[in-house]
């Protein structure tokens, strides 16, 4: 008998229709071939649920996605929601939703495709092979640190940790390489920041029960430029919230798109599977958009949340076969491209080769 799952989709504001209807086709691909069932049911967040409900982010939602199997997000935000004051933005419904959904572990891989090792700004031979996955901590820190405020004359935010909030990041990086080239490498700026001393006692004691994996620190500013200088030294990252916003942004460029890396935040109950990117404004609408990132957050999701590994080992090879076949959508088609596609078009590619 098949098996069913429940999906929870977010497609949002800008590309993110386009490009979460890729990822449901490919998704439709692979249960065919592995017998699998999806049941979708979509969501509001965002631009689009402030227009509908003036909530960036409705109850209904929180609730719905709670009582699915795993959420598949497309993006939020734009222009046209950006004057609003900051708890009504597009972006303060995401990092309440992350909070609500309790997802504390962000995983970002950062992987560079053979046939695009051209596509960087970074000499091939500098990013050949770079496999790099950052482990975000995504609901503490300062983003959400109390006390924060802004007055006439000041602003603030507290950047603040507990060691329970350490411990259960550290465990899921520890684990992931496990699962990897067993190096762990955690930032922080414990040359200043008390919350970062504590930070890395913690890792420290944490790293005790995985004795197999070997332990490094860097701290924040030299691991920004040891990225670019050396990124093949890395293998997990694992680092706190604001510090993984950055360094996240910037080992994604290591792999020339931000069109192509997918992302998991997984936590204490339903994980949710994102692109990395955002919801790219100026070409929405316009069947232009790499639906790439998002199709391989649908294979996270198999492989994360539903534990279907060979389907989201199909997606995957789908993807790469995709690519060396030479088919390109508008943000890579500089590199060794040998036909030009459109989303759907890129969807439709990916789709056949599960078949
Ligand atoms: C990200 C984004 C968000 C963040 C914004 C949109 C709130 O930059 O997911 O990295 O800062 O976490
Ligand atoms: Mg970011």
């Amino acid at each position: 008998m098949a098996k069913t799952y429940n999906i929870s989709l977010i497609k949002g504001d800008g590309i993110g229709t386009e490009i979460v209807n890729e990822a449901v086709k490919v998704l439709d691909a692979v249960g065919k071939k592995f017998d699998i069932i999806f049941n979708y049911k979509e969501y509001l967040m965002g631009g689009c649920a402030i227009d509908a409900t003036g909530n960036p982010l409705p109850q209904e939602t929180i609730d719905g996605v709670k009582a699915s199997d795993a959420c598949l997000f497309g993006a939020i935000g734009g222009p046209k929601w950006d004057n609003l004051s900051r708890e009504l933005r597009p972006e303060s419904g995401l990092l309440r939703f992350r909070k609500e959904m309790g997802v504390f572990a962000n995983l970002r891989p950062a992987v560079v495709y053979d046939e695009l090792t051209d596509a960087s700004s970074l000499k091939p031979e500098v990013i050949k092979g770079v496999d790099i996955m950052v482990v975000r901590e995504l609901i503490g820190g300062i983003y959400f640190g109390k006390p924060s405020g802004k007055d006439e004359t000041h602003g603030w935010n507290t950047m603040v940790y507990s060691i329970q909030e350490i411990e259960r990041i550290a465990h899921v990086a520890f684990k992931l390489a496990m699962k990897r080239d067993k190096r762990v490498c955690s930032i922080d700026k414990a040359n200043v920041l008390d919350v970062s001393a504590l930070w890395r006692e913690t890792v420290e004691k944490i790293s005790k029960e995985y004795p197999e994996v070997e332990l490094s620190h860097m701290y924040v500013d030299n691991c920004a430029m040891q990225l670019i200088a050396n990124p093949r030294q890395f293998d997990v990252i694992l680092t706190g919230n604001i510090f993984g916003d950055i360094l996240s942004d910037e080992a994604s460029m290591l792999s020339g798109s931000i069109g192509l890396l997918p992302s998991a935040s997984t936590g204490e109950s339903v994980a949710v599977y994102e692109p990395i990117h955002g919801s790219a404004p100026d070409i929405a609408g316009q069947n232009k958009a790499n639906p790439i990132a998002t199709i391989s957050s649908a294979s996270m999701m198999l492989r994360y949340s539903l534990d279907e590994i060979e389907a989201a080992n199909a997606i995957d090879d789908a993807i790469k076969k995709a690519m060396s076949d030479g088919y390109r959508t508008g943000d890579l088609a500089a590199y060794d491209c040998k036909e030009l596609v459109n989303t759907q078009q890129m969807g439709d590619i990916i789709a056949s080769n599960i078949l």
